[in-house]
């Protein structure tokens, strides 16, 4: 640490696509500490299939990507957002293979070009990838690239437990200069300063029971912007991705829309197909209509699955454009290339997060945040397939932007900070308290707050929810802490998040679907003006709005 009690000029929280990014571009100016709860390769971003979409191709415009993601958000996209980070994706694709990321190549007509997929809801072929494991490859990429510089402190099995925040005489927030982490292998809490932090902490798909994400995915960066005073929103969007192999050991492998791209049917137990009962573009249309079509047709036929056949293209081709997917498949005895396989939807995205401006910016001083964790405006009420990566990387370097424009002219002085004290806090002897409420909230958002959804169930939802939020909270407070109990403390507020905000939607939109309000009415918002579901702690009780 200089004298000046400062370890870094930024922290990162989150070794995913958007924090490699930013810590790549801050070591050329400055002191880079990286946070990673687990090992520094384990992130969503190491399991993305798809790809990432930009336009790429002559025969596609700015325009209709723009046009694409804004349908897709169903009215609560935020215009401005969208143009501007679409329009932003060439630059940072052309970045990421600067840095060494090897997108898939194909002959076209005698010239080598970059493969552009095809996924849901875009009208476009535009998704660059790298055969079927794109993340693999960026974090491979990102990671040889970050080594390569000096500058960066990469801190591994390190979980950011709570923000270093300088609180006016309300009590509300200041400023962020870090944060407090534990490390695993000691059990000792850190207390890591900084003058800018970016929360790049991905999403929160362990909320519900089945899910595409890692064990990492616990929205960590969500529960501390959120206990910090930093607006949040759009929770209630959750997205479920409609594929993912159903098989007991499998643990919701995805199986990615990449092949729907390819000409991949959806079909019942008896073979027939049902998407076109649902959407004019079948297989192709967004998101929410294909997981509530899947979930429709299992509820009314009684069915454990649905099935997804590709069994129809060349062997080859399947084998070539699909190896990961292939082989896993096949080590669960399903030949993709001869039959169709078993899925199901599962929780994937989460496309409400921590508020932040075009530049990353929350709305606390020094704390920036991008990626999964943020709320920029780009996805509204769903996310259009691959829009992820590009949001992740284009953010990360605005956000990098913004801290250093801040750096520029900082003058101000760290405010003095405690070490992290246990106080009074024993060892837990009952860890049963955690796994059982752990797997409470993540059943209980299945089964209430999943893809359909009622007034009662969210009504039902949320005592429950506030119950064990009051049992963690105690637990939390009177027990040294590991990380099970981070997370646990973490999930339970998510899920409150999530609901809250699904409460405060009298409307179906997107990948919120009540039935007790199943239309959506006309809204100027259709125009393109967003209307978010804004929750800030500071607010008085509820502590939600719902903000023009
Ligand atoms: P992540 O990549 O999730 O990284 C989060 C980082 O934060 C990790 O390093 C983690 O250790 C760290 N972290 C979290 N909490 C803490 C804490 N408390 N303390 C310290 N560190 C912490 N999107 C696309 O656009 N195209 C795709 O093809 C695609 N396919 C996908 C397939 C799968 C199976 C999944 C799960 C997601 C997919 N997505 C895809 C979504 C996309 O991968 C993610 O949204 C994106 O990678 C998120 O990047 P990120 O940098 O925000 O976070
Ligand atoms: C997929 O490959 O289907 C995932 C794409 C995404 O989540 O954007």
């Amino acid at each position: 640490m200089n004298n000046s009690g400062i370890d870094s000029d930024f922290l990162v929280i989150g070794g995913g696509i958007a924090g490699m990014i930013f810590a790549i571009k801050a070591a050329a100016i400055g002191s880079v500490t990286v946070l990673t709860k687990a090992a520094s390769d384990e992130a969503n971003t190491a399991y993305a299939q798809g790809g990432i979409a930009s336009v790429w191709s002559v025969d596609d415009s700015f325009e209709s990507h723009v046009a694409d993601t804004l349908r897709a958000g169903a009215g609560v996209c935020d215009r401005a957002a969208v143009e501007s980070i679409v329009r932003d994706g060439p630059e940072v694709v052309r970045e990421l293979i600067a840095l060494g990321t090897h997108f898939t190549r194909v002959d076209e007509g005698g010239e080598d070009e970059y493969d552009l997929g095809r996924e849901g809801g875009h009208s476009h072929r535009r998704v660059l990838h790298a055969q079927d494991l794109t993340g693999r490859e960026i974090m491979r990429a990102l990671g040889a690239a970050a080594r390569a510089r000096g500058n960066i402190r990469v801190l591994e099995n390190h979980v950011a437990v709570n923000l270093l925040i300088d609180k006016g005489a309300d009590g509300r927030p200041q400023s962020c200069w870090g944060a407090y982490a534990l490390e695993k292998s000691t059990m000792r809490v850190r207390k890591i300063a900084a003058r800018t932090t970016l929360l790049a902490t991905g999403g929160a798909g362990k909320v519900y029971l089945y899910t595409t994400n890692p064990d990492i995915a616990s929205g960590d960066g969500v529960a501390m912007a959120y206990r910090a005073g930093a607006p949040i929103a759009n929770m209630e969007f959750y997205q479920f991705h409609p594929t993912c192999l159903y098989h007991p050991a499998a643990k919701s492998f995805l199986i990615s829309e990449a092949l729907r791209g390819e000409g991949a049917i959806l079909r019942l137990p008896d073979g027939t197909p049902f998407m076109k009962r649902y959407h004019p573009d079948a297989e192709l249309a967004p998101r929410d209509v294909v997981a509530r079509a899947i979930d429709s047709e299992m509820k009314r036929g009684g069915y454990d699955c649905v099935y997804l056949d590709l069994s129809h293209r060349d062997a080859g081709f399947i084998r070539e454009r699909f190896p990961n997917i292939y082989e896993r498949c096949l080590g669960f005895g399903f030949d993709l290339t001869a039959a169709p396989i078993p899925v199901v939807p599962a929780a994937h995205y989460m496309c409400g997060g921590v508020v932040t401006d075009l530049m990353g910016r929350t709305g606390i001083p020094r704390l920036y945040a991008a990626g999964e964790v943020a709320m920029t405006g780009l996805h509204g009420a769903n996310r259009l397939a691959s829009n992820s990566l590009l949001e992740a990387a284009v953010m990360g370097r605005r956000a990098f932007a913004a801290a250093r424009e801040l750096l520029g002219h900082d003058e101000a002085a760290i405010p003095e900070f405690r070490q992290w004290d246990p106080g009074a806090a024993i060892k837990s002897e009952q860890h049963v308290l955690i796994t059982h409420s752990w797997e409470e909230i993540r059943r209980l958002m299945w089964n209430y707050v999943g893809i359909v959804r009622s007034d009662l169930r969210l009504e039902s939802a949320l005592r429950r929810i506030l119950m064990l939020k009051e049992e963690i909270h105690g637990y939390y407070w009177h027990h040294q802490i590991d990380s099970d109990l981070v997370e646990l403390r973490n999930l339970v507020t998510v899920a409150e998040l999530v609901v809250r905000c699904a409460m405060l939607r009298k409307e179906s939109r997107g990948l919120h679907y009540n039935i007790d309000h199943p239309e959506h009415p006309h809204h100027p918002d259709d125009a393109g003006t967003p209307h978010n579901t804004t929750m800030r702690r500071f607010d008085a009780p509820p502590p939600a709005t719902l903000s023009a």
